[in-house]
């Protein structure tokens, strides 16, 4: 087998792990022309083009998730989905899959609608305020942890938990000081979930939800245990969360800093669409999928070992010349708006796309119809959450008009 080191030392000024880089795009455009397999500064490999990112997607014998640090062994019950290995994976996707199933989705829209209306009424009777906090969190929570049968009350406290899991050492390291896999991550949030699974198990006529469903379905002959159950909902209602919340902010920020865009928009509904994906394929709220090689291989003629981290690069392959014309354009006239890799590919590829595109197209719908038109400061700084893989704004302080007649920009 033909090696070659070339590309290795193209990040010797350049850390394409490092969301806050300055001209952090013009960085991964000369690693896709020069370096398409790299090393990062941490040593694992990163992969810059869009044919390698997804065809390594596809290849989960070769590439297996994890987000966890090397030698972080993790039983199987503790397994998020996306690190099961096939065709474990695939069961436990297909229950997942019908929780977020197209009939139940729908039945959240109006949900959605009736609280995008809500927030927003609030948002332009101060005149504006910081949509992260006041339109982009609660608009998933609230989707998320109803779909999932969790109290109304209750929805707040699965953003916070949410947070703190994804800004904590877990899944990383998978000890902390106050013990061993989730529940030592935090307590909280576990026993919370436990609690739902225990209501459910307990009930002599369970509810008819996704939680009964999950721990009544039996996967390879037999049901999930409570732990295995507790792993999936926890994930389920981080990934319900964190990434949808982004993807709604940098609408947000693309709409209050492109009023050619905001005007479009709001004249032909139909581009709202566009809007959604064109935001997810030039800020996507994932930035790089982690993986771990099971075996020794070679990338582009690069070699690998077994226990390799290696980066599959999402935002650097949604930008990739040779995939879309004019790659750092925002452009709402793509002629394959969905062919971005911000929703992954493969057999992991999100399963909940559909209910994240209904949340956005909502929370957009909603915001033109009501808005007028929206800015931000003159020095607004876009800052980052302060999670490596995410993309999105901490804060949006925006000033809002309400729209006074229909169509009005
Ligand atoms: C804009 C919003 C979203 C984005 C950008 C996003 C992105 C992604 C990506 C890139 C993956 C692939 C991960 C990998 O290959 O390692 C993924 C997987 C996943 N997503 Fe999403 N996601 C979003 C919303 C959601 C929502 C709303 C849910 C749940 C309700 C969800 C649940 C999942 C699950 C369970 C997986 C793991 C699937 C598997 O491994 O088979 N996601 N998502």
């Amino acid at each position: 087998m033909m090696t070659t080191t070339a590309g290795r030392d193209a990040t010797a000024d350049f850390d394409p792990l490092d969301t806050t880089a300055p001209d952090v795009h013009a960085g991964l455009a000369r690693l896709r022309a020069e370096a398409p397999v790299s090393r990062c500064p941490n040593g694992a490999w990163f992969l810059a083009r869009f044919d390698d990112v997804l065809a390594a997607a596809k290849d989960v014998e070769t590439f297996r998730a994890s987000f966890r640090e090397a030698g972080v062994v993790v039983p199987e019950e503790e397994q998020f989905v996306n690190e099961i290995p096939e065709p474990r994976h695939g069961h436990v996707r297909r229950i997942i899959n019908s929780a977020i199933a197209q009939h139940r989705i729908g039945r959240v829209e109006p949900i959605a609608r009736e609280l995008c209306g809500r927030l927003l009424d609030d948002l332009l009777a101060t005149g504006g305020g910081d949509m992260v906090a006041r339109y982009s969190v609660p608009i998933p929570t609230t989707v998320i942890g109803h779909l999932l049968g969790a109290p109304v009350e209750d929805h707040h406290l699965w953003a916070e938990w949410s947070d703190d899991v994804v800004q904590g050492t877990y899944p990383t390291q998978y000890r902390n000081e106050r013990g061993s896999g989730l529940a030592g991550a935090h307590p909280e949030f576990t026993a919370y979930v436990d609690d739902m699974i225990r209501v459910r198990r307990e009930a002599t006529v369970p509810p008819d939800d996704f939680v009964t469903r999950l721990i009544e379905t039996e996967v390879d002959g037999r049901r999930l245990t409570d732990v295995e159950a507790r792993t999936q909902l926890v994930f389920l209602f981080i990934s319900g969360n964190e990434t949808t919340r982004h993807l709604i902010s940098n609408m947000t920020y693309v709409l209050a800093t492109r009023p050619e865009v905001f005007a479009a928009c709001k004249a032909d509904g139909d581009l709202v669409q566009n809007l959604i994906e064109e935001t997810l394929r030039l800020l996507p709220p994932i930035q790089f999928l982690m993986r771990t090689c099971t075996h020794a291989t070679e990338v582009d003629g690069t070699a690998m070992q077994t226990d390799d981290k290696i980066a599959f690069g999402v935002a650097s392959a949604n930008r990739d010349e040779t995939h879309f014309a004019e790659p750092q354009e925002f452009r709402l006239d793509r002629p394959d708006p969905r062919g971005h890799f911000g929703f992954g590919g493969g057999p992991h590829v999100c399963p909940g796309a559909t209910l994240a595109r209904l949340e956005a197209r909502v929370a957009v719908e909603t915001l033109l119809a009501r808005v007028g038109s929206m800015r931000l400061p003159d020095d607004f700084a876009f800052e980052k959450v302060p999670v490596f893989w995410a993309y999105g704004p901490q804060t949006l302080p925006v000033t809002m008009t309400p729209a006074t007649t229909e169509g009005e920009s």
